[in-house]
């Protein structure tokens, strides 16, 4: 039976993902090379650190440590000031309706996310206190393929994690899920997401009855 439902943040309740890409290759441009919508597939879940990392070796480029530090804070600032412009309008698409349907269904829920600014964006579209708890990059030392974020998540809600669905739009969340031992739905393309139970296109037009069926689950 499934108890909660753990949620990725960027890409599952708003479209975040898309100014991380744009705010990536701002930075990658500047340094002279391109990243492809295509190659941030590979970036999405995956911490800053990490992310800069793999982004500079796609551009060939080695760079001392103190000139990362700051590739990494410029990165962030673009970004946040694509998340400052931000509001409810831009919680994604049946979200709203789809957490009322949770909430009906006495199924707990977490917010599982890597990005240090989580509760930032929660705070701007109106969700801070819709979540049983929030796991954000602060409270982890180990960011998604690990399942870390959502074994907390399940633990502070006192879950096991069998009893876990995770919804995630990235194939290092889905990675990250299934070796937690949780179910994943993924949220985007089956294409991309193939280690996922099940792949929806969003949480538009689900319901939760729909969802338990598809993962031969029920709620309790
Ligand atoms: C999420 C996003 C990643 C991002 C990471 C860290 O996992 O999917 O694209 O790199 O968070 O985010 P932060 O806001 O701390 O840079
Ligand atoms: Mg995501």
């Amino acid at each position: 039976t499934i108890k909660a439902f753990l949620f990725d943040l960027d890409g599952v309740i708003v479209d975040t993902a898309i100014f991380h890409y744009q705010a990536w290759r701002r930075m990658a441009n500047e340094l002279g090379f391109d990243i492809s919508e295509e190659f941030n597939e590979q970036l999405k879940g995956i911490s800053r650190v990490e992310s800069l990392e793999i982004i500079l070796q796609h551009g060939n480029l080695v760079l001392p440590e103190e000139r990362k530090a700051e590739l990494a804070a410029q990165k962030n600032q673009w970004y946040l000031e694509l998340v400052s412009r931000m509001t409810p309008d831009d919680i994604l698409p049946g979200v709203p309706a789809f957490f009322s349907q949770v909430h009906d269904a006495g199924i707990k829920t977490a917010l599982g996310s890597v990005s240090k600014n989580a509760r930032l964006i929660l705070e701007r579209i109106g969700m801070s206190n819709v979540f049983g708890t929030v796991i954000d990059g602060n409270k982890i030392a180990r960011g998604k393929p690990d399942p870390e974020v959502f074994l907390k998540g399940a633990e502070e809600l006192g879950v096991s994690p069998a009893d876990c669905v995770v919804f995630e739009d990235a194939v290092a969340g889905i990675e990250a899920a299934k070796r937690g031992g949780m179910l994943a739905v993924g949220i985007g393309s089956p294409n991309v997401l193939t280690q996922a139970d099940i792949v929806w296109p969003s949480l538009e037009h689900v319901t939760v009855t729909q969802l338990l069926k598809s993962l031969d689950r029920s709620a309790g």
